[in-house]
């Protein structure tokens, strides 16, 4: 199975962290979404010890939180010593209604509102990602009339294509995030920040993709931020601390996937952090990194029941479930690839292919094509498997449809951390 937390019982029905997945389906319904709480803290504890083993401890693991964030999700981070990555004040208030500790919080977006800053600020967030000359001069402004001191980072564009087959280093300034590093951008909007009253300038920040299995864009751009750390204290005579290096670790999503183990990415880049520092006599700086996919996502899953199995000679099978874009736009959007099992017969071998379609009125309303699967039939219960990332948190009410619940299992236990929505919650705001 693709993941070790996923297995089979005796009925050939699917289990996920050990919970029957038919049991779900028949208890909560479908579409549900289903989360291992074992895999996302064996996640976490994976990135927080490889910096501990291979940077002496000196970082910070900032989930990022548009992954999938709810208030089970902010506890867990908490539980774990995780800091977070929010990048809206629903986010934020999300995981401030928690208790989260909020100096453990960077505050990103490349358009925050007044209003957002000032709850950031009022808050105390611990540090907040700047985007754009304009932004500065708005916190300055706000941090101010609060008589509060903002500590802050820049997004730095580095320059780095990490989506190309063989990544390069030039040509990425058409992005609508953050300062480019190439026209002088950042060097400017640093220079301006060190000479105002109210922002302290904390570190430079960047986040190259996601999904990337390559790890030699990351050591990359941790060589040419620390290229600028040392051009501002060269040139400004100004020492930037923390070098923030974003997330964008990839996962598996197809059993031919196969992302490289995620301490390899920090004893990399640890080992070049540490050349790099020596090349240019810089302290070593404190190091944040933000992955989101790879703790949430390979820990989730969704089950859907079949309504309908349609052949079309020569052309395809559809096999309609209950869910589909609302509950999933990721092949709406990107066409991501996934792998499906029939729940219930998760022992059998998969001798057929088809395309799983949603139900909204929408043709390209699609889970996947070319899928292979278990020859599925009407009351089929269907696992989408690493469905943990960017799901939840990018559903929607399309069609009126009513949000899927998530179920949190853990050894066998299962509880419902989000209630499926009812029919009176789609209506809630209506006037
Ligand atoms: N830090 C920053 C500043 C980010 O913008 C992101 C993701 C992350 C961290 C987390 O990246 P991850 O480790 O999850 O790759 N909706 C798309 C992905 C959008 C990524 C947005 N930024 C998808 O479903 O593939």
């Amino acid at each position: 199975m693709l993941t070790d937390n996923l297995t089979i019982n005796e009925n050939g029905h699917l289990l996920i962290g050990g919970v029957d997945t038919i049991t779900l389906a028949k208890e909560c319904g479908t579409p549900a979404y289903v989360m291992d709480e074992g895999v996302i803290r064996e996640n976490c504890r994976r990135f927080k010890k490889s910096i501990d083993e291979y940077y002496d401890g000196k970082g910070l693991v900032c989930y990022a939180n548009k992954v999938f964030c709810c208030k089970a999700m902010c506890n867990i981070m908490r539980e774990e010593g995780m800091g977070l990555d929010v990048v809206s004040s629903g986010e934020l208030y999300t995981a401030i209604s928690t208790g989260f500790p909020t100096d453990k919080i960077c505050f990103h977006g490349n358009n925050k509102t007044k209003d957002e800053i000032t709850f950031a600020l009022s808050h105390g967030v611990g540090r907040i990602i700047v985007d754009n000359f304009e932004e500065l001069e708005r916190l300055d402004k706000i941090a101010g009339k609060l008589h509060k001191k903002a500590n802050i980072m820049f997004r730095v564009k580095p320059g780095i294509d990490a989506h190309t087959h063989s990544f390069v280093q030039t040509g990425q300034i058409d992005s609508k995030f953050g300062v480019a590093l190439e026209t002088g951008e950042a060097f400017e909007i640093i220079k301006k920040a060190i000479t105002m009253e109210n922002v302290v300038l904390k570190g430079v920040h960047c986040h190259i993709g996601s999904q990337i299995f390559d790890i030699s864009p990351f050591e990359l751009a941790a060589k040419v931020m620390l290229g600028l750390i040392a051009k501002v204290r060269d040139e400004l005579g100004y020492t930037i601390e923390e070098l923030n290096l974003g997330g964008g670790f990839g996962i598996k999503y197809l059993e031919e996937d196969n992302p490289p183990e995620y301490d390899e990415y920090m004893k990399r880049v640890a080992a070049t952090v540490n050349k790099t520092c020596e090349e240019y006599s810089l302290d070593r700086p404190f190091i944040y990194i933000e992955p989101g996919r790879s703790i949430a996502g390979p820990a989730g899953i969704t089950l859907y029941t079949v309504g309908s199995v349609k052949e079309i000679p020569n052309v395809r099978t559809y096999v309609a479930v209950d869910g589909g874009m609302a509950d999933n736009p990721r092949y709406a959007l990107y066409q991501s690839e996934y792998t499906a099992v029939v729940a219930n017969k998760a022992d059998k071998p998969k001798d057929a292919v088809v395309t799983l379609a949603g139900r909204c009125c929408e043709s390209g309303d699609l889970v996947g094509e070319n899928m292979p699967l278990q020859t599925p039939e009407e009351g089929d219960v269907i696992a989408v498997l690493a469905t943990g990332a960017y799901n939840y948190s990018m559903s929607s009410n399309y069609n009126r449809l009513p949000k899927p619940p998530v179920i949190m299992v853990n050894n066998g236990n299962a509880k419902i951390v989000v209630k499926r929505e009812t029919l009176d919650d789609v209506i809630r705001n209506d006037l």
